[in-house]
C-alpha cells in the first residue's frame, strides 16, 4: 500500500494499477503547482533597512511594491518615527558596530518566515579610513563592513547604498572603487555608481546623493532611472508648501487642521488624503534674528545683507531665504540656515518633510531637534521609488 499526501489530499492504492488514481495524482499535481505559483507571484519582493533613520528609503521602496521585512538602526527616536509609520516591530533596534550584528539581523529575518530579496542602506561615512587598498578593513570601516557582511551572509538578488556626494571622492575615488570590487567578489553585477539629484526625479529639492547599486549576477543588472524632470520643469518650493498656513502671529500644534484644499499637483499629490497636518509647528526667533531674516530677499542669502548686519553667520547657505519658483537647498538636520520663501522664519519639520518628499500622512515622532534630524537624514522617498522601481525591473525574473 501507497500512502501518498499531497496538498492535503491523502491518496490510497492498494498495490494495483490504477488510471484514475495517476488521473487523479496529476491532477492534484498541477493544482498544487498552480497555487505555489500565484502565491508566488502575488508575493512582493522582501527587503530590509539598514540604518533606515526613520524610513526615507523605506517609504520610497514601498510605493515602489517592496514589501518590508524590518528596518534597522540604534537611534531610538528614529525607531519610534519608524514604528508610528510602518508598523510595530518594524524596526529593530541593532548596534551594527556590534560584533553580534550578523546574527541578530539572521535571526530576526529568520522570524519572518521569508526570504530576503534586497538590501538596502544608508550607512553614515563619518571616520571612514582607508590607508590602503586592504585597510578597508579597519574597524573605523566596521559600518559599512556590516552591510558586505548581510549581502555576502543572504545573497539577496540586489543591493543598494546611498551615501553623500562626497564619498565619491574620499581617498581620490578609491573607497568607491574598493566597495564595488568586494560586491563584484561577492557575485554582483554593480552598475557604475552615480550621483542622482532629487530634483530630476521630482523632489523639490537640490539634494545630491551617490547611489551604488548592484544585482546578484545570475539574475541581471542595474539602470539607473531616467530623470523625470529637468531645470524647467523641477517642481518648486511653492509648488510644494504655499498651502501651508504661515504661523504668521502663531505657531502651530503638532496635529492640525489644514486651512484651504490643495493648489498644486504636487500638492495633491503629497497631502495623500491625511486628514490631519502633522508636525507644522514654527519655531520661534529672536526679534533680532526676525529683523535680519526680513532683510533677505527671496533666492539670496547673507551677501545681500548690508555691512553690519548678520555678521555672526557668513558661510555659503549662511541667511539664505528660498525661491518660491525653484527646489530648495538640501534640508539639512536642523541647522536654521535656511528659511521660508515668505514668511520670516525656518521651515517647520512638516515644510522640510514636504520638501524631502514625505507624504502628510507620514508623521514623525519625537522632539522638534529629533524630528528635524531625521527628516535632514532622509533619503528623499521619492527618488528612493524611482530606484525601488528600476530595480524591480532588474529582479522580475
Ligand atoms: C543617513 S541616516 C539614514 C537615513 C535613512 N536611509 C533614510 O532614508 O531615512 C544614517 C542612520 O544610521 C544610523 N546609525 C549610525 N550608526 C549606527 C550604528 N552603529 N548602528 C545602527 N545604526 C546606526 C543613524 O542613527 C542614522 O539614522
Amino acid at each position: 500500500m501507497i500512502d501518498r499526501h499531497i496538498g492535503g489530499k491523502f491518496l490510497l492504492t492498494m498495490g494495483r494499477s490504477d488510471d484514475s488514481l495517476s488521473h487523479n495524482y496529476v491532477f492534484y499535481l498541477i493544482k498544487i503547482l498552480k497555487v505555489t505559483v500565484k502565491q508566488k507571484k502575488s508575493q512582493k519582493p522582501t527587503f530590509i533597512d539598514m540604518f533606515c533613520g526613520c524610513g526615507g528609503i523605506t517609504a520610497g521602496l514601498q510605493d515602489a511594491g517592496f514589501e518590508l521585512l524590518f528596518g534597522i538602526d540604534h537611534d531610538i527616536p528614529s525607531l519610534k518615527t519608524y514604528e508610528h509609520n510602518f508598523g510595530a516591530g518594524k524596526g529593530a533596534s541593532i548596534d551594527l558596530f556590534n560584533k553580534n550584528y550578523l546574527k541578530e539581523i539572521e535571526k530576526r529575518v529568520h522570524q519572518t518566515g521569508r526570504s530576503l530579496d534586497v538590501v538596502v542602506a544608508g550607512p553614515p561615512c563619518q571616520g571612514f579610513s582607508l590607508t590602503g587598498p586592504r585597510n578597508f578593513d579597519d574597524p573605523r570601516n566596521q559600518l559599512y563592513l556590516s552591510v558586505f557582511g548581510v549581502v555576502k551572509k543572504f545573497k539577496p538578488k540586489a543591493f543598494l547604498i546611498e551615501n553623500v556626494k562626497g564619498m565619491r571622492a574620499l581617498y581620490g575615488g578609491a573607497v568607491v572603487e574598493e566597495i564595488v570590487s568586494r560586491f563584484k567578489k561577492l557575485g554582483y553585477n554593480v552598475s557604475p555608481p552615480r550621483v542622482l539629484t532629487a530634483a530630476d526625479y521630482g523632489v523639490p529639492q537640490i539634494r545630491e546623493r551617490l547611489f551604488i547599486v548592484g544585482v546578484r549576477d545570475d539574475i541581471g543588472e542595474f539602470n539607473f532611472p531616467m530623470p523625470t524632470h529637468n531645470s524647467l520643469t523641477y517642481v518648486s518650493c511653492e509648488d510644494a508648501i504655499g498651502d501651508l498656513p504661515s504661523r504668521e502671529g502663531e505657531f502651530g500644534i503638532e496635529v492640525d487642521e489644514y486651512q484651504g484644499s490643495s493648489q498644486s499637483d504636487y500638492q495633491e499629490y503629497i497631502r495623500n488624503d491625511s486628514k490631519k497636518l502633522f508636525n507644522h509647528v514654527a519655531t520661534k526667533h529672536t526679534e533680532l534674528v526676525k529683523s535680519v531674516i526680513k532683510l533677505v530677499p527671496e533666492g539670496k542669502n547673507h551677501k545681500s545683507l548690508p555691512p553690519g548686519v548678520g555678521e555672526s553667520r557668513k558661510f555659503n547657505e549662511a541667511w539664505t531665504r528660498y525661491h518660491s519658483k525653484k527646489p530648495s537647498k538640501t534640508i539639512d538636520t536642523g541647522h536654521r540656515n535656511h528659511f521660508h520663501y515668505k514668511w520670516h522664519r525656518v521651515p517647520t519639520v512638516r515644510e522640510n518633510a514636504r520638501l524631502q518628499s514625505f507624504k502628510d500622512t507620514f508623521e514623525f515622532i519625537g522632539t522638534r531637534t529629533q524630528q528635524n534630524k531625521q527628516v535632514g537624514n532622509a533619503v528623499p522617498p521619492l527618488l528612493a521609488y524611482c530606484l525601488g522601481k528600476q530595480i524591480k525591473k532588474s529582479i522580475k525574473n
